[in-house]
């Protein structure tokens, strides 16, 4: 008897354990969402190549898809003309292989982060169309070349629209015209037609700029470009963007048979007292009451945080069948560019993991959500 007693009382123990065990496997947001969309993050090269191990840590537990923060941008990955430097672009591929993860590249064609001798010659006088032509179809078809069937999908071309709806005046623009990005995406395609090519930008739930980018995809398709999918930045606010607008944006995208995606999700915690952009030019100066928070947000501000951040996630879930990525701008609080900008030296709060590596409410509100919508 008292040897069934101790091999019963073994047989809870163990089925306790593998129950546990199970059980914080399934606990993360790429178990929990696998059957509605990939779940993203921003890395550095701190992260892939190991150096901030609790970060690391969280990406493989929590993410099946990474695309890199800023190290395939076109200024430090193509600093001259004829060098480019791949080195943390090749660990960052590496990162995602050996996690087997969904890669993308991000970002071809951007008028920030550009490297200065892009636009002009050995006088500082703009190229001409030609050369900047040809100067983007080298860019374009080394880097996508180089890592061509390893990276899933590319950001082809980033904020081409300005809010109003009109063509924004970088200078693909002023020297190439609006076929800069036609020409963009056909490069793209050449170097590697097995890749998924995206079109990205912020602010996409406000009129001008959705109407805008839904005519430049259609004008693409009529081109016969095929554009697999529309990037949602998504550098949110408490109080902006409305939700209302926001599934708008997700519907009409959809609607051109395009996969949409949230490529840049953070949500700042703090004041927001100017018009919401993500204009990275932008800045406002310093003011201690912008920055309330210093030591950690109050209960009240942290439950309304969690609130606004699982409507958005509930949206996502509502629409899992056209949005097939949300990638989170940073892991965690600790070093998102939210601290900095638009504002320098905040304490912002912006990401699902707090700056102890811990996740915030909201991650098990997601993660119990997308059980229950199986
Ligand atoms: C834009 C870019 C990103 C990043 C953010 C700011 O959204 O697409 O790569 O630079 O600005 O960090």
């Amino acid at each position: 008897m008292r040897k069934a007693i101790f091999q019963l009382s073994i047989l809870v123990i163990v089925a306790f354990l593998i129950a546990s065990c199970s059980g914080a496997e399934e606990a993360t947001l790429k178990s929990a969402l696998k059957d509605k969309f990939l779940i993203g993050v921003a890395v550095n090269p701190f992260q892939t190549s190991g150096e901030d191990t609790a970060s690391a840590k969280i990406i493989v537990q929590h993410f099946n898809s990474i695309v890199a923060e800023n190290c395939m941008k076109s200024g430090p990955i193509h600093p001259e003309k004829d060098v480019f430097d791949f080195e943390n672009a090749d660990r960052f591929v590496e990162f995602g292989e050996e996690n087997d993860m969904f890669i993308i590249g991000h970002t071809l064609i951007w008028h920030s982060q550009a490297p200065r001798w892009l636009f002009v010659d050995d006088e500082g006088n703009d190229v001409s169309r030609e050369e900047l032509i040809e100067r983007m179809k080298n860019h374009i078809s080394t880097v996508v070349g180089r890592y061509k069937g390893r990276v899933d999908g590319w950001d082809v071309v980033n904020e081409a629209i300005e809010d109003d709806g009109s063509w924004r005046k970088n200078k693909f623009y002023e020297i190439i015209g609006e076929d800069y990005v036609r020409l963009a995406f056909e490069f793209a395609h050449d170097a590697d037609p097995g890749a998924e090519l995206y079109y990205n930008d912020y602010n996409m739930v406000k009129e001008g700029k959705r109407e805008a980018v839904v005519k430049l995809i259609k004008t693409l398709q009529e081109q016969g470009i095929t554009v697999d999918g529309i990037g949602i930045q998504g550098h949110y606010y408490m109080d902006y963007p409305k939700i209302e607008d926001l599934e708008k944006s997700i519907i009409d995208f959809a609607a051109l048979g395009c996969s949409v995606m949230m490529t840049e999700l953070d949500v700042s915690a703090l004041p927001n007292p100017w018009e919401a952009t993500a204009e990275v030019s932008f800045g406002a100066d310093y003011e201690a009451k912008l920055n309330p928070y210093p030591d950690g947000l109050p209960e009240d501000v942290a439950a309304a945080f969690n609130e606004r951040y699982f409507d958005f996630f509930r949206l996502f879930l509502k629409h899992s069948d056209k949005v097939s990525r949300v990638t989170m701008w940073g892991v965690s609080d600790a070093w998102s560019w939210r601290n900095n900008w638009p504002i320098r030296g905040r304490t912002d709060y912006p990401l699902l993991f707090d700056r102890d590596f811990q996740p915030k409410p909201v991650v098990n509100m997601v993660i119990e959500a997308a059980k229950e919508k199986q």
